[in-house]
């Protein structure tokens, strides 16, 4: 805890510093411009924070076994997932209260993404209203946490229709918060006054008696359930994409509903700790999807390098939360678009050196895993 007097926190700068070459050097600056409370909520995870480090770990513990000499001068960086055609696979994950970081916060994030050709997936709980955001910008996702009932939630989606977002997500893997011992012992708590334009901060918990178990009969009464998804993709023409996915046999049962993507994630190590690290997950769940399936995968992306070796194990794209925080505290969506750009050039680079002129060629057989 490096920080606690607030005169001692930097404001964002407006030109980027020549010493931000990476996403490291933008994480060690982040935390000169955050409270030290914010810092732990942005960095920390659930519990022991096993899975914080393990997202890390995953792609360390790959290595790339590179084809040379091809002829590569037709190559670029685009892929296609649900028919959209996108100039990279680095998107930006959904990430709430972003004012907490910089004042323009999710305007910010979005305003870059867009400049970055990056698709932007806006949480439900953010701070920017989305009618706010530029509705011809056509490379955005919205979020969806459930708001405890069909209607408030379905009345959500529909406000992402009317603002020409082209697909749902839906984060299916919190239904209770994680336990965050860091941010309790830091007394971490969202400002009172923050607004969430689009959802209470607290979906409002059913009555529950003095005998009665506050998780079970409690937050689980308005937690998701399958049969919801199936009424949301019955009530939506977009498509719908769950977040959280990492079991085999719960992908098998998205499958069967109609969900058209996943988002394999551990949340950032936030929810439960241990979980299974989305690479881990990817390669399992890869088996059990038809071929052209959309699987995104967030968690640990920090390299160019990382990205293409998600992509080698079968992902479609990747999306990155911390690190556009980071990018965000630091100079807001200049900060922002830098981190994409960073990540960007490194994963064009990467596929040079690895041989690679399209996403569709870089496959399993450039990695080497022990
Ligand atoms: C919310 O989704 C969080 O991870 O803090």
């Amino acid at each position: 805890m490096s920080q606690t007097d607030a005169t001692k926190i930097l404001p964002p700068f407006t030109q980027i510093p020549a010493y931000l070459q990476t996403i490291a050097d933008y994480e060690q600056q982040a935390e000169k411009h955050l409270a030290a409370n914010t810092w732990h909520y942005l960095q920390g995870g659930a519990m022991d924070e096993y899975s914080v480090r393990d997202n890390l770990q995953q792609f360390k513990n790959i290595q790339l076994i590179p084809r040379l000499l091809n002829d590569l001068t037709q190559g670029n960086t685009e892929c296609e997932i649900l028919g959209q055609k996108f100039p990279h696979p680095i998107f930006l994950a959904p990430i709430g209260h972003q004012q907490l970081f910089h004042t323009e916060a999710e305007a910010a994030s979005a305003l870059a993404a867009e400049v970055l050709g990056s698709n932007f997936v806006l949480s439900t709980f953010t701070n920017t209203d989305i009618q706010n955001l530029k509705k011809e910008n056509p490379y955005k996702w919205f979020q969806l946490y459930w708001q405890g009932d069909r209607e408030k939630s379905l009345a959500l989606i529909k406000l992402a229709e009317q603002q020409n977002f082209k697909a749902i997500v839906i984060t299916v893997d919190s239904p209770h918060t994680g336990i965050r011992d860091r941010e309790r012992r830091v007394f971490f708590q969202l400002p009172e006054a923050m607004q969430h334009p689009h959802t209470p901060t607290h979906i409002p918990l059913p009555e529950i008696r003095e005998d009665q178990h506050p998780v079970f009969n409690g937050l689980m009464h308005i937690a998701p359930k399958w049969a919801d998804i199936e009424f949301v993709i019955a009530n939506t023409n977009l498509p719908v994409i769950l977040k959280g996915v990492l079991h085999p046999l719960d992908v098998k049962k998205a499958l069967s509903i109609g969900v058209k993507g996943l988002i394999i994630s551990n949340h950032g190590g936030r929810v439960l700790d241990t979980a299974i690290s989305p690479l881990k997950a990817l390669e399992r769940i890869k088996a059990v999807v038809p071929s052209d399936f959309p699987l995104l995968l967030d968690g640990g992306v920090r390299r160019g390098t990382d990205v293409f070796k998600a992509l080698a194990l079968g992902a479609s794209a990747v999306l990155i939360g911390r690190p556009a925080i980071y990018g965000l505290a630091v100079a807001g969506a200049l900060g922002v678009a830098h981190v994409i750009k960073i990540l960007k050039e490194e994963f064009e680079i990467t596929m040079a050196l690895m041989g690679t002129a399209t996403i569709n060629e870089i496959n399993q057989e450039y990695i080497f895993q022990d």
